[in-house]
């Protein structure tokens, strides 16, 4: 049986270890301001969006919601950043994706000042991420890593395989894996024979957003598995891209959904706008 990796029990560790370094930049007179912008209705964004902002609330974050119309033009958005980028009192600046068809999405993140880029997707910290030299980081990726690193899991030499090639998740995460010395396949909608790929990873990341995509015999035995998948079944419950029951038979570490990778995400975001804000102190 594999063991499980608790996103849950580690977020909220990191989220209370943050408590203290956010009072002490209270005590200095600065407080750690997160704005986050949502454009439209599409009901999964929102839920993201009230969880950041839940879990900023609760740490003393604060946390600016901006919520704008779906029709709003990509100038007007665009406008927005720029305030959000002048505003010295905002530290962190995220826009929620997918964003609706008339906005340009790397228009908006190449506005967003690097460094108040709460998401780590502009190209200068892109940039900085693959040369070994991270200043903001991608969330969900670097919560992985954390979590790894967690359970004392070295990636270092390891096979890994990573589904999915979005800049969100799948080429961060490859980045970061390489900066950890890992051997690292990224796989695709292209690529041919996935199966066989995937059943030699020592460590196996799925990304790809379909319900019952990985199944045991799709993984090598004793294999740590990172699902990435946030699903709705057939039954309206929420399930990652494994078929969990089968894999936690073959695998030696699995990430539960929900519960896994999700939460890490949410604790990651909330370290690195303290982590800005502190950078933002230190510049002055
Ligand atoms: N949509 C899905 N995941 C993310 C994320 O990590 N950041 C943003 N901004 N939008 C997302």
């Amino acid at each position: 049986m594999a063991v499980k990796l608790d996103g849950k029990k580690l977020s909220n560790e990191i989220c209370e270890n943050l408590k203290g370094e956010i009072n002490e930049l209270k005590k200095k007179g600065i407080f750690p301001k997160l704005a986050v912008i949502l454009v439209g209705d599409d009901p999964a964004s929102q839920i993201y969006v009230r969880n950041k902002h839940r879990r900023a609330e609760k740490l003393g974050i604060q946390s600016l919601d901006l919520h704008l119309p779906r029709i709003v033009t990509e100038a007007e958005l665009l406008e927005k950043v720029k305030e959000l980028n002048a505003d010295p009192t905002v530290h962190g600046i995220l826009v929620q994706l997918p964003l609706p068809k008339q906005i340009d999405p790397d228009k908006v993140i190449n506005a967003i000042s690097p460094f108040k880029d709460a998401d780590g997707f502009h190209p200068y910290n892109l940039g900085r991420l693959f040369m070994n030299d991270p200043f903001s980081i991608p969330c969900t990726p670097n919560g992985i890593m954390h979590l790894l690193k967690a359970y004392d899991l070295s990636v270092d030499g390891k096979n890994v395989v990573i589904i999915g090639r979005s800049k969100i998740v799948g080429r961060p995460l490859a980045a970061l894996m390489i900066n950890q010395s890992a051997t690292v396949t990224v796989t695709h909608s292209h690529t041919k024979n996935l199966k066989e790929i995937t059943k030699k990873a020592d460590v196996l990341v799925s990304a790809v957003g379909k319900a019952g995509f990985i199944h045991g015999e799709d993984v090598k035995p004793g294999a740590i598995v990172i699902d990435v998948g946030i699903n709705r079944n057939a039954a309206g419950k929420l399930v990652g891209d494994v078929v969990q029951k089968q894999v936690e038979q073959i695998a030696g570490y699995l990430t539960p959904v929900p519960g896994g990778v999700g939460p890490m995400t949410i604790a990651m975001l909330m370290k690195q706008t303290v982590e800005l804000a502190k950078w933002s102190a230190l510049k002055r």
